[in-house]
């Protein structure tokens, strides 16, 4: 049963607000990402920014989540929690933001470099953001779910990357995470029909080993089993009748 949510006019400005915020919000506190910061000040930076914009902090409360970003190191996938760890040259760091403004939400995420980082980190890097981009152009009316999954994990397999299995992009509205779930991997033509008016978090995360994850003892972090490199993006975006449109766009991209 999928019960895909076709927003109205009104609801898409109050999306779009949030999402103008969350996007704001990464790219200032990308621009901080550097070595000698910890992650939790990182946190607290994205933290006053988002209330400075009259929005909420919307992972904050969500089941029991304490921050305002998930911040995650190296082969930490999602849901780090910012803490005391230092950022070191070299490291990629995944930084996802959420917000919540008069009643609705934006989600956007993207994996940053400290310093110089190696070029097998870059590549990584490089290519989990064309598939998010690949994913992206398949989210037309009309299409179905699986030509965005699909898309994603075709980028994936052409680069040599394995794609998170247990993990999803998501529906977003009035809720964070709303139907449907968007796998990373699918297959063309399958899955609900794509209309204008959906709104969807499409964010893959890829691995340079394997595909398996591990969640450490604090309940949150998902990290590789393997230990490899895992990079995240994530746009919210919205199909109109002439394609996607990017809501979390940053003016720096
Ligand atoms: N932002 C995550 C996502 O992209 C969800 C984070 S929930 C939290 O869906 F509680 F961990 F913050
Ligand atoms: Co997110
Ligand atoms: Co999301």
């Amino acid at each position: 049963m999928s019960q895909i949510l076709i927003k109205s006019l009104d609801e898409i400005e109050k999306v779009k607000k949030a999402c103008r915020i969350v996007a704001k919000v990464l790219a200032a506190v990308g621009k901080k990402v550097k070595a000698g910061i910890s992650t939790e000040d990182l946190d607290k930076i994205a933290d006053e920014l988002i209330r400075k914009q009259g929005a909420e902090p919307v992972f904050i409360g969500y089941r029991g989540y304490r921050h305002a970003t998930c911040i995650s190191v190296n082969e930490e996938i999602v849901h780090g929690i910012p803490g005391k760890k230092i950022l070191q040259e070299g490291d990629i760091v995944s930084l996802d933001v959420g917000a919540k403004i008069g009643g609705y939400c934006g989600d956007t995420a993207a994996t940053f470099p400290v310093g110089k980082i190696s070029r097998k980190a870059a590549r990584l890097v490089r290519f989990c953001k064309s598939a998010l981009q690949a994913g992206i152009r398949q989210a037309r009316a009309g299409n179905h779910l699986g030509d965005i999954s699909a898309a994603v994990k075709n980028v994936a397999d052409q680069a040599g990357y394995s794609v998170v299995r247990e993990l999803y992009g998501h529906g977003i509205g009035k809720d964070l995470h709303e139907e449907p779930l968007i796998p990373n991997f699918g297959n063309p033509g399958e899955g609900p029909k794509l209309r204008a008016g959906m709104v969807l978090a499409i964010e893959p995360m890829l691995n340079i080993g394997g595909w398996k994850i591990r969640t450490l003892s604090d309940g949150w972090t998902v990290v590789t089993a393997d230990q490899s490199l895992s990079s995240h993006f994530e746009h919210t975006i919205l199909i109109t009748e002439k394609g996607p449109e990017i809501l979390t766009l940053r003016g720096n991209e």
